[in-house]
């Protein structure tokens, strides 16, 4: 583990949540069952982000058909897997394993065929899905994959006993393991022992959100705080004043934070693609139709 101790630091006044949302279940891929968190009538609200899935199963049965060859184009994907292997190969002729805290970071660009398979039989698999959008010159940049091993996601200890897992941005002074330009996402995984606090500082400007897991209880915001329960995502209103976000474990918690710098651009969605006119989506399905998609 690459740890690091390090000194806590606090922010002058806090977000609020301003709604907490209760995902979906649904299923996905080949009839793999996940909870759909961060929905379509909310991508306008969270710009940059897209989607959050979150899956997590003991039974074989809800995961093992996988996700079997598919394209995207027009955004990026991230991966973050807590528990269990899943095996991804594309159409650029990546092959990699995700492991238990191992972090995939596909750039799908103009065009991308990838697959994600468990590699396992039995056990349990559990983790999460970001989509985080690409600005409309970026869109049709070339595709690129990385597999971030757990090893080389930052992880610092505070003095209180609070983890963080820098996933992307940077935190504390410490870069993560990916650093995007343009949207600037920020990715914390934050473990929480009871009645601690961590602060983390948000641009003012950056739609955040929150989603607490793991069985945990966290009051969110400061002194005007919302408590928010396992598996609930809570939006943190945009406040100029504001410089960050203040998270107290009632119960050990574990949260996911998200913010990035929203793109303010058009946002048109079909599927795996995500452009910015329905006329860019129709050229992406013809694209994928006739075999020149990944190309
Ligand atoms: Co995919």
């Amino acid at each position: 583990m690459n740890t690091t101790t390090i000194t806590a630091s606090s922010i002058q006044r806090s977000r609020r949540v301003e709604q907490i949302v209760r995902g979906q279940p649904t299923s996905d891929g080949d009839g793999v069952k996940l909870t759909r968190v961060l929905t379509q009538p909310l991508q306008k609200r969270l710009d940059p982000f897209l989607m959050l899935d979150a899956f997590g199963s003991d039974a074989a049965s809800d995961y093992i058909g996988g996700f079997p060859s598919h394209p995207h184009r027009g955004f990026e994907t991230v991966t973050i897997m807590l528990e269990g292997r899943m095996r991804h190969q594309d159409s650029v002729g990546n092959v990699g394993l995700l492991e238990p805290g191992s972090v995939q970071w596909m750039t799908a660009g103009r065009g991308i065929i990838h697959s994600e398979m468990p590699e396992q039989q039995e056990g349990r698999m559990a983790g999460f899905q970001l989509w985080v959008n690409l600005a409309a010159k970026d869109k049709m940049t070339a595709p690129a994959y990385r597999d971030v091993p757990p090893a080389n996601v930052p992880a610092l200890t505070l003095a209180n006993g609070a983890t963080v897992r820098v996933i992307a941005g940077t935190a504390l002074g410490v870069a993560g393991a990916v650093s995007r330009p343009t949207t600037e996402p920020l990715v914390l995984d934050i473990t929480l022992p009871a009645g601690e606090t961590f602060d983390a500082a948000l641009p003012a400007g950056h739609n955040a959100f929150v989603y607490v897991f793991g069985g945990g209880v966290v009051d969110v915001g400061g002194e005007a705080a919302t408590r928010v329960e396992s598996e609930r995502m809570a939006v943190l209103a945009n406040d100029a004043a504001a410089d960050g976000v203040r998270l107290t474990a009632v119960q050990p918690a574990r949260v996911l934070l998200v913010a990035g710098a929203p793109l303010n651009e058009p946002i048109a969605q079909y599927g795996p693609f995500v452009m910015n006119t329905t006329a860019q989506i129709h050229e992406a399905v013809a694209d994928f139709q006739r075999g020149v998609l990944a190309t």
